[in-house]
Formats: C-alpha cells, structure tokens, sequence
C-alpha cells in the first residue's frame, strides 16, 4: 500500500475480532462485506488469523468492499480498535458440564479483554462468548470501562430466531416481524409476545396460543436445535449476523432499540447483572436501556432467568483475581 492508501484506509473505523473460528471468521466477512469497518482477526492458534484473513481479503474484488483485514496473534496489532468483539472461547464438548465452560472460558475472556483493551482503551465490547450474560459480566469487570461500554450479544439472536419461526408461520417476509426476547442467553430466556408484533399487529392476533407456544419453544432451544444438526460446533451465521448489526449500530450511531446484554442496576427490580433486555445502542454504546411494563407471569419468567445467570456468576467471580 502506498502512505495515502494506507492514511485513505485508516480513515475508516476499526473493529478487532478476537477469535477466527467460525463466528469471529464469519462476523470479519459480514463486517468487510458490508462496508462497515476494516477489521483485525486475532487468536490464539498460529497462522489461522492469518489465514482467514489473507482468505477473506482475496474476495475483496469480487464483493467489492475497500476494507481491509488483517490476521494477527499479536494484540499491538489491534490497537486504537473501536469496537473489540470477544468471540473467543471453546465449545461445549461432551461430558464437559456448564461450570466448566464458565470456568475455561472465563478464562480466556478476562484475559483476551485485558489485552485487548491495554492498546484500545476507548473501546467498546462487545461479548459473543457463552454462557453470554456471565462472560459479559466478567469482561466488564475485567476491562475496567463504565458498563455502557461493554454489552453482549444474545438478545439481537434470540429475537431474530422468534422472528424467523413466526415468518415462516405466517407466510410473510422476517423483515414485517419485530420480536422481543428477554432475559439470558438460555433455555429460561423469556420470548414475549405481548411486545411481538407483525407490521404493527400483535401476534397473539394471528396465531393461536397453542401454536404461539411451540414457536417459542423452538426459540428458546433455537441453538440447541442447530447443535444437534450439525454434531460438530453450534451456530454461527446468525450469530454473526446479529453482532453485525450491534457493531454498525454503534459505529453509525443508529441509536436502533435493540435487546442485547446490559448491566442492571435495579431495572425489572435487577441488580448488579448482565442480563437481555431492550437497550438504545449507538456510538456511547448502550445510550438507555428501556423498562417495559411486564405481567406478574412475565416478570416471574425473567427473575428465573435472572437467578440462573447470577448462580452461574457466583462461581466464576473468583477468575476476576487471577
Ligand atoms: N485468544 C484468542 N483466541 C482464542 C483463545 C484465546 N485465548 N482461546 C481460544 N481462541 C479461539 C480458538 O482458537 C478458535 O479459533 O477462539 C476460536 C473459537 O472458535 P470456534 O471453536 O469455531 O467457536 P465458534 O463457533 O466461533 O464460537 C465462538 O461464540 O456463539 C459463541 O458458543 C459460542 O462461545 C462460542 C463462541
């Protein structure tokens, strides 16, 4: 590159990738593609950054986007990044129980916020990692920023499952859907209907409540459904597409009214969690989170959620001290 295209790129934002496995790999190609930001994957494996990235940049021509990318282990690389998005982390493996997923992912997500956010102290955050609500929590503590900063990324997927489900439904486009989930990314997370609509129609107007019901079922085992599938790894084009749309929230200060992970403090009678519920995202990162006004039943839904996530916390607050 010669100095003016190199100061020509570096005009554009920039936004780290931590992790080139399958969400961080397809989260750099949606970025690119969409023109949104240049892009560094890092990992931790030698060569597969580089790779990915030497990969995604050839097709550079052909989707006609003008970012750039680039594959790295090392974080000087990654440095004065806008947006770091933490997609880093093992999968679930068999025999292997969700404490000790908390455990090892923890792990590497305190350590890889720490690093990363040693040269992009600005940064926003952005956690894909699960168990989500309990690796945002962590991140947050772990990167020292005002919690506006640092988010995760589940409810924008989780609404977009729902969304899809009552699509297919109902025979009309996903886009004529908006969908509402709450609560942590699992199988207690709290679909609500009452705040679904179809281009303005509630959908409790066009679906009985019985089949109402098996679509939210299906949502709430939307990821568990696809691991089953494909037997090796679990979803990760909707994902990204999902932290996509966080990512050019923020970057083109959207201020969209998305459901993501945000720290309460005393919102839905909530304290001191990370927790799904529908926040204003835009360039200052989580701008407000909104507080609907939810039935006992619904409120009951949440605070079950609520529970599971702050057990799980408890026991992985101690790798903050590591
Ligand atoms: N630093 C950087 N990268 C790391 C580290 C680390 N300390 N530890 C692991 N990684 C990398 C792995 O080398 C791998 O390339 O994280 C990547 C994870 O990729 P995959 O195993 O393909 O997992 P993926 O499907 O991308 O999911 C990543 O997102 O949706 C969640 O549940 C999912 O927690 C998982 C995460």
């Amino acid at each position: 590159m010669t100095v003016d295209s190199v100061s020509f790129a570096r005009s554009f934002s920039q936004v780290t990738v931590v992790g080139a496995g399958n969400v961080g790999s397809t989260l750099a190609q949606r970025l690119l593609e969409h023109n949104l930001a240049n892009v560094v994957l890092i990992d931790i494996v030698a060569g597969r950054p580089q790779g990915v990235a030497l990969d995604l940049a050839q097709a550079a021509g052909s989707e006609g986007h003008n970012r750039t990318i680039v594959g790295t282990n090392d974080y000087q690389d990654t440095a004065s990044s806008d947006i770091v998005v933490i997609t880093a982390g093992l999968p679930r493996r068999p025999g292997m129980t969700r404490d000790d997923l908390t455990q090892t992912n923890g792990k590497i997500v305190i350590e890889t916020v720490r690093q990363a956010l040693a040269v992009s102290p600005q940064a926003n955050i952005i956690v894909v990692t699960n168990p989500l609500d309990v690796m945002t929590y962590l991140a947050w503590k772990a990167s020292g920023l005002p919690p506006q900063q640092v988010m995760g990324m589940a409810g924008v997927l989780d609404s977009a499952r729902f969304q899809r489900f009552i699509a297919w439904e109902l025979g009309v486009p996903p886009q004529d859907v908006s969908a509402m989930v709450l609560g942590g990314h699992g199988d207690l997370m709290v679909p609500l209907p009452r705040y679904t609509t179809v281009s303005g129609i509630p959908v409790g107007e066009l679906m009985s409540t019985d089949r109402l019901a098996e679509l939210i079922d299906r949502t709430r085992n939307g990821g568990a459904e696809i691991v089953q599938l494909l037997k090796q790894g679990g979803a990760y084009y909707a994902p990204a597409s999902s932290a996509c749309v966080m990512v050019e929230a923020i970057l083109r200060h959207q201020r969209r009214i998305l459901p993501l992970a945000a720290h309460l403090t005393g919102q839905y009678g909530l304290e001191d969690l990370y927790l799904g519920v529908p926040c204003r995202l835009g360039q200052g990162g989580v701008e407000e989170i909104l507080e609907l006004s939810l039935t006992a039943e619904e409120q009951e839904a949440l605070a079950r959620s609520a529970a599971s996530v702050r057990e799980q916390l408890q026991g992985a607050l101690a790798l903050l001290d590591g």
